[in-house]
């Protein structure tokens, strides 16, 4: 009886916490609740730019895709780690940026990257742990937290350093349950990109600290600032990393589930043989993508050529220009720098500039209201009376809902 309240009150717990997702659906309800307003939604909240024609995605990835599907060979369950070629695609793709070589056998694939998530809480759970997590940050990882009954310890980014980690207060929030460290770089929801100076001290703290670090490369390589893109599992020599990654964000094809979480250590933590056994157990009970996905990994990895992965983040760039410029102009709003990568930025509300908004949450369901503009409230992410941002949109609909944002700001500015 006992155990049946301590669960309930968990699972009350874990349903509780806000997802994106969530407050999405309600922003946009209240859009409708605007009868006479015969504006165009327009949504910078979702991070998936297939929802606009100016992000495509490739052909090659489609036609891989396709004749996987018609060659009947993949309709079959794959084995639960994944299909052998699409793990050994991966090895070989991340390792090109590595000082060594990762095996097939450090990669296991997943339903996108949201399950690798999922798959490292899960395996690192135990009575009493605890993960730092970035404040603000995606909140995937705290709900994953909740169900698993792992306690959140947040550490703060901070904005004036370029959303680096504070490394100061990981110190603080650490103990000998502290399970991992976990990262997201390139960053969502603030859009920093992180030196190899920076991931080097993250690396030697997590070392110190006796932990290791999830590094959520979700937005890896799109990078289209001055600081390239390095994978922390460059440092997993220092201490180990668990990469987690998918072709949701680099291939623009979010809806076709292919994830993957990679062991990048070394001096082999992750070797050993009953940790091995443990994460291929894990991996029993998953699904995985579908069988013909993970087999067109290869043909997709190896063969998208370089324009366009570089025409992404040209539009990227000058996606994220245009928010930036526009952003200028709208006095109740300040952001501490441009962002250098991934598809969103955090922006600051100066509350004390408006009249009758009340704080970050009011300001986007009057927003979507009055001007059916969706912007997810910072709260959501963590960082209350800020705003996320999603630039990954077409350049006229970035335009235009920053221009409606200027004359929601112009209608509530505080009168002198
Ligand atoms: C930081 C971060 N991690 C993970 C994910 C989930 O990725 P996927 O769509 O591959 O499940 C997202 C999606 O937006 C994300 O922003």
């Amino acid at each position: 009886m006992e155990s049946g309240i301590v669960t309930m009150n968990h699972e009350c717990k874990a349903t509780s916490t806000i997802t994106i997702k969530g407050i999405l659906s309600l922003l946009m309800e209240s859009v409708g609740e605007n009868k006479d307003d015969s504006k165009r939604v327009i949504s910078l909240g979702m991070g998936d730019p297939t929802l606009t024609t100016c992000f495509p995605n490739t052909k090659f990835a489609e036609q891989a895709v396709a004749d996987a599907l018609h060659s009947a060979k993949f309709h079959g369950y794959a084995p639960t780690p994944g299909l052998p070629q699409a793990r050994t695609a991966i090895a070989k793709y991340l390792s090109d940026d590595l000082p060594y070589e990762l095996s097939s056998d450090d990669v296991f694939i997943t339903c996108g990257c949201t399950q690798a998530i999922d798959v490292s809480v899960a395996l690192l759970a135990r009575p009493g742990a605890n993960i730092l997590l970035p404040r603000p940050g995606f909140p995937i990882y705290e709900l994953c937290a909740a169900f698993r009954q792992v306690e959140v310890r947040h550490y703060d980014l901070l904005p004036g350093k370029g959303w680096e980690v504070d490394l100061d207060a990981i110190e603080a929030l650490a103990d000998q349950n502290t399970v991992a460290l976990a990262i997201i770089n390139p960053g969502n929801p603030c859009g920093n990109v992180y030196t190899y100076h920076h991931l080097e001290k993250i690396a030697k703290t997590a070392k110190r600290l006796g932990t290791i670090v999830i590094a959520d490369e979700v937005y890896g390589h799109l990078a289209f600032g001055d600081n390239p893109f390095v994978p922390m599992g460059v440092f997993g020599s220092i201490v180990p990393v668990i990469t987690l990654g998918s072709l949701s964000k680099r291939w623009i094809v979010p809806g076709w589930r292919l994830g993957w979480f990679v062991t990048n250590d070394p001096s082999g933590t992750f070797r050993k043989p009953k940790v091995v056994e443990r994460i291929k157990k894990y991996f029993d009970l998953l699904g995985g993508p579908a069988t013909f996905i993970q087999a067109a990994v290869p043909r997709i990895i190896t063969q998208t050529d370089e324009v366009f992965f570089r025409k992404t983040i040209d539009n990227l760039r000058h996606t994220s220009d245009i928010c930036c410029q526009e952003l200028e102009d709208i006095p109740c709003i300040s952001f501490p720098s441009k962002p250098q990568g991934s598809m969103a930025m955090m922006a600051e509300l100066k509350l004390s500039h408006l009249d009758d908004i009340s704080d970050d949450i009011d300001f986007c369901f009057k927003l979507a209201k009055e001007e059916s503009v969706i912007i997810l409230p910072g709260t959501a992410v963590g960082l209350k009376d800020w705003i996320r941002i999603t630039f990954a949109a077409d350049p006229s609909s970035l335009r235009d809902a920053m221009k409606r944002m200027k004359f929601f700001y112009q209608r509530h500015a505080r009168k002198q």
